[in-house]
């Protein structure tokens, strides 16, 4: 059967409930802490805790990219679901740092995995890569077109910050997360809704200026420094709090519910006081919100299966937990994915 076999469009495929059959995560060993940019950049661990939340980030070494990360985590999440990587009829991932232009990094988890059935893709939606990510996973297999997807997110933000500048390499870290997803049997909880946006007028405030076909590398743009993440951070912050609450109630409300049903606040991890705020405005209890900003900083595509295993690990992610993910990104990007946990 050639890869990627499957799905169709003459009206006979049936939807399907799907739901999160499992969740893996990884973050390379090596451990930058704000006490090491200290000596890098002028900051302090106290203005770095104070504004962000962040005390420490994993970073990979020389030579590891985000395929490495991914194919961690993939091969984490296949082993709990049970799944083989045969089984896998489809690959999402979810990076801002691919190991290269092309190949795209799915086709190099997938072979690096032995998922010899699937096809697939990169998905660029920076920040909100995971919720938009496991959308389109479970859009695949609610169609009908494939029983089992791959949903990853991955990145190796170090790649691409600037160690120079204290406004932005504080922030940031390498990590990936994986889940997958399956259809879910009947009364089994499963994922409920979604709702996106993209509002291309945010693109100057967070973005990578050159390395693309607008400015290709030249030894101008890389004298210039531009071949990393640059930010208009109170910009950002501002819209961060502001959409994430609003595409949150928005899902919410499309489901008759309130912020009072939701058991577990997972939003993308990009400073605790944007999540903080989000959760404010959108009426959530503290205790609700899960932050693990401070071991892992803003890992971009992995924040949110690595807040979700955080979560487990600390018992508060029952089976049948009502859970609300949330991400802004780059972009502007923003998501939200209301479901069930089934793990
Ligand atoms: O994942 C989606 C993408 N990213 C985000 O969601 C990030 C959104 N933005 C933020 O989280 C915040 O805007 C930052 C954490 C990036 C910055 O915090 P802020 O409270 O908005 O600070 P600011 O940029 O307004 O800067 C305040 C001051 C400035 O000094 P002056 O001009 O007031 O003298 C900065 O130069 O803090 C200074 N500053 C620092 N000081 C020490 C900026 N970075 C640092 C630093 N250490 N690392």
């Amino acid at each position: 059967m050639a890869n990627g076999t499957g799905g169709r469009f003459d009206g006979g495929g049936a939807r399907r409930r799907v739901k999160v059959t499992s969740l893996g995560t990884y973050v390379p060993p090596r451990v930058l802490t704000n006490a090491d940019l200290e000596r890098l950049v002028d900051t302090t661990d106290a203005w770095i805790l104070k504004r962000t939340g962040i005390r420490e980030r994993h970073v990979v070494d020389e030579g590891v990219a985000s395929s490495d990360l991914g194919k961690e985590a993939a091969i984490a999440a296949l082993a709990e679901a049970g799944v083989s990587p045969e089984q896998i009829g489809f690959i999402v991932v979810a990076t801002t740092t691919p190991d290269m232009f092309f190949p795209s990094t799915a086709c190099l988890v997938q072979h690096k995995i032995g998922a010899t059935n699937a096809w697939g893709f990169d998905l660029g939606a920076a920040c909100s890569g995971f919720t938009f990510a496991l959308t389109t996973g479970a859009q695949m297999v609610a169609s009908g077109a494939h029983d089992h997807a791959l949903v990853i997110g991955a990145d190796v933000m170090s790649s691409i910050i600037d160690f120079q500048d204290r406004a932005t390499c504080v922030l940031f870290g390498d990590g990936a997360g994986a889940v997958v997803v399956s259809p879910a049997a009947d009364g089994e909880p499963g994922i409920i809704d979604f709702a996106h946006e993209i509002d291309g007028s945010g693109g100057p405030a967070l973005c990578m200026p050159a390395g693309g076909s607008l400015r290709p590398a030249t030894r101008e743009t890389v004298d210039a420094r531009l071949h990393y993440v640059h930010q208009d951070g109170p910009a950002v912050f501002k819209f961060a709090v502001r959409k994430m609450s609003e595409i949150c109630r928005r899902v919410l409300e499309a489901n008759g519910l309130d912020a009072g049903d939701v058991d577990l606040f997972v939003s993308h991890q990009a400073n605790r006081r944007i999540i903080m705020s989000a959760a404010e405005h959108l009426g959530v209890d503290r205790d609700k919100v899960i932050v693990n900003i401070e071991r892992f900083g803003n890992t971009t595509a992995a924040t949110i299966p690595l807040a979700l295993a955080d979560a487990r690990r600390e018992g508060r992610l029952p089976k049948g937990a009502r859970v609300l993910l949330a991400s802004v990104g780059a972009g502007f990007t923003v998501g939200a994915v209301l479901l069930r946990w089934a793990g």
